[in-house]
């Protein structure tokens, strides 16, 4: 029997991938699936919170009893995140969010040019989210956590993360074309701003959701 320690509070989270349109047929995105940001959703809501989950670009069905707001870039998962985090108790950015936009979106769909040689894409660097709601802390005692993609030296990425980024949790994950992406099973290191870490251990990505949560909970008053 899951306790409803997350009763009468409301916790938004981000989940997928966002995808950056070059033009009207393509974009640039990455792997995420939703799974993780959704297994976190499902359990916030077992343990009795009310749940919105912005949900970039993920095929997945939506949550029994969760909020869903549909985005696509990253500049409007940043809109709904500061809309739905306004109010709430804890923001939980599992969502893969690209740091950097094409410059220029094309109306009609880029040619390909006989005997040309490809034009080169410039980008612009997207706002850091997670940054932005840590330091704005919305509510007075907002539990914030973050997640981190890394491929190497995961560790050390991730404490230098959590100080730049100035959230209180984050979910260290080790990632690559295989793993972690649209799997069932994660595992983690969850790095606390107090100097704490919690080894969670390769299982299902529900597993490791209650395991934040309980860590949000520890951290709520
Ligand atoms: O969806 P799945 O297939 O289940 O895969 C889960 C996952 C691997 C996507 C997930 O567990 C995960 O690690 N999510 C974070 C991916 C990511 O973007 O990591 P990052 O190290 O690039 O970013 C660090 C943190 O900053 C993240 O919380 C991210 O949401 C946030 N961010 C990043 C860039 C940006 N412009 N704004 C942000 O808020």
């Amino acid at each position: 029997v899951t306790e409803p320690d997350l009763k009468g509070r409301h916790v938004v989270i981000s989940a997928g991938g966002t995808r950056e349109p070059l033009d009207p047929v393509r974009f640039l995105g990455n792997r995420s699936s939703g799974k993780q940001g959704y297994a976190l959703a499902r359990t916030a809501a077992a343990r009795g919170a009310r749940v919105t989950l912005i949900a970039a670009n993920s095929a997945l069905p939506d949550p029994a009893g969760v909020d869903v707001v549909p985005v696509g870039t990253a500049l409007q998962l940043r809109e709904a995140v500061l809309e739905a985090s306004a109010d709430a108790d804890a923001v939980v950015m599992a969502a893969a969010v690209a740091d950097f936009r094409p410059a220029v979106y094309a109306a009609g769909k880029i040619k390909k040019k006989d005997d040309q040689e490809p034009e080169p894409i410039t980008l612009v660097r997207n706002p850091d989210i997670l940054a932005e709601v840590s330091a704005e802390r919305a509510r007075p005692g907002q539990v914030i956590v973050g997640f981190a993609a890394e491929t190497d030296d995961v560790l050390a990425n991730g404490r230098a993360k959590l100080k730049r980024k100035g959230c209180d949790l984050l979910v260290v994950n080790e990632v690559g074309e295989s793993r972690t992406f649209g799997s069932e099973e994660n595992e983690a290191v969850v790095l606390g701003a107090d100097g704490s870490e919690t080894a969670v251990p390769h299982g299902p990505k529900e597993a490791l959701a209650e395991t934040v949560w309980g860590l949000v909970v520890e951290r709520l008053h």
